[in-house]
């Protein structure tokens, strides 16, 4: 054996730090593909391997509406992924029932999840008949408003403080060429927007009774179709923006292209990535800046049962990892999201994350309609609110008809 080969022999047997197992493959699926997604899951995959394991990555590409329906097909096709990203709420409901997720109770025990998970939603919907099937990663909010600075100084006008200023402002950034509000054509940024004015102009008591108690007087009466004249003015303002995914909609906020987009605050990741400063280059208001409530979206890992021992326990150390402090730092300053716990210091949050933050202290959170809905009804609001912002004939008192038929049927 000449000396190349010794030298080679000895590399690979050094390179292994002593009594290390052999590294277990976990192939995980997520649809996080935009800049500031991907620089998020980095950190999560870096923190993986740091535990010995392999994290394979599973990236989807589109949105989760895309992705979704690929990863139930292939945990109930007999083809499952070592973990997998779900929205916070129902998404993966019938697949625990179905008796085809493990069970983290251990780990979550392990971890004092019960007490270190904030707000207690987040854990509460991931447990079914006592038992815990998510690891929470993070907590991200629909209710914002992007601005761009550079925009509204072109249009000649005051930077808007509140959503109905945004929409008085409409005509001058016309005027100016630049497009008002920025809205991409997947169906499910569509709805985000009208489940965000519901709460951010309709306040906490009409969200409630419309997504949590779902009182038909209330869902047809006359408060919710003030929310549908402002979806009309939202669909007006986003006319002609014909972009598909959300992040290129928020690059035309971030290229002054558009004067400003309503999303959830994973928009964050990409101002971060573009070298842009809150406060400074774009403007967030929460709420719309006229209710500041957030409903705790985000994202969960969910974990298919899997025949091979080896992999089960990588699971169990992906679920603690998620979970584990440091990482949820790490991971929530990379994707704009919140942290899932009360015990973390984010020094390095934005103007934009210390406002989310200060939102949450005040409790000021209440569950997502991806929490207080079926993914079925989600799907036919979806379905609703695509076809409302692409087909101008249709009136807000024709949609908010079919939104009351579809909130009746809600299971
Ligand atoms: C949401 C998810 C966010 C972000 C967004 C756009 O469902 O919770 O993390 O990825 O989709 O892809």
């Amino acid at each position: 054996m000449n000396f190349r080969c010794i030298a080679a022999v000895l590399a690979a047997t050094v390179a292994l730090p002593f009594g290390m197992a052999h590294a277990t493959d976990l192939e995980v699926t997520h649809w996080w593909t935009s800049g500031g997604e991907a620089a998020a899951v980095a950190e999560l995959a870096k923190a993986f391997d740091a535990t010995g394991n392999k994290w394979v990555d599973g990236a989807i590409a589109g949105s989760g509406g895309t992705a979704r329906p690929i990863m139930i097909s292939r945990i109930t096709g007999g083809d499952p992924m070592g973990a997998t990203q779900f929205n916070h709420g129902r998404q993966a409901q019938e697949l625990v029932e179905a008796g085809l997720m493990r069970d983290l109770t251990d780990v979550a025990t392990k971890g004092h999840w019960k007490d270190v998970i904030k707000p207690a939603s987040l854990l509460d919907s991931c447990t079914i008949d006592g038992k815990i099937y998510c690891a929470p990663v993070n907590i991200h909010s629909w209710q914002w408003l992007w601005l761009s600075n550079d925009a509204f100084k072109k249009a000649g006008v005051e930077l808007p403080k509140n959503w109905n200023e945004f929409v008085a402002a409409g005509p001058a950034l016309k005027k100016a060429g630049i497009q008002p509000l920025a809205v991409g054509g997947q169906p499910w940024q569509a709805t985000g927007l009208v489940d965000t004015l519901m709460i951010s102009l309709g306040g906490k008591d009409l969200y409630m009774k419309v997504f949590k108690d779902r009182d038909a007087a209330t869902i047809s009466g006359p408060e919710v179709a003030k929310i549908f004249k402002a979806v009309d003015d939202a669909r007006k303002l986003a006319a002609g923006t014909n972009v598909q995914d959300w992040n290129q909609a928020t690059n035309m906020v971030i290229t002054g292209k558009a004067g400003g987009q309503v999303m959830g605050d994973w928009a964050q990741g990409e101002f971060q990535l573009a070298g842009k400063v809150a406060g400074k280059d774009y403007t967030c208001l929460p709420g719309l800046g006229l209710n500041e409530y957030l409903t705790a979206n985000g994202d969960a890992f969910y974990f298919p049962k899997l025949k091979d021992e080896a992999k089960s326990k990588a699971q169990d150390a992906l679920a603690a990892t998620i979970v584990d402090p440091k990482v949820q730092v790490a991971f929530n300053l990379k994707k704009g999201s919140l942290p899932i716990r009360g015990d973390v210091d984010l020094a390095s949050a934005n103007d934009c994350m210390k406002k989310g933050l200060a939102i949450l202290a005040k409790g000021n959170v209440l569950q997502s309609p991806d929490q207080l809905l079926s993914a079925d009804t989600q799907k036919q609001k979806e379905d609703l609110f695509s076809q409302f912002f692409a087909n101008p004939s249709m009136t807000p008192e024709a949609a908010q008809k079919r939104f009351a038929e579809i909130l009746k049927a809600a299971d």
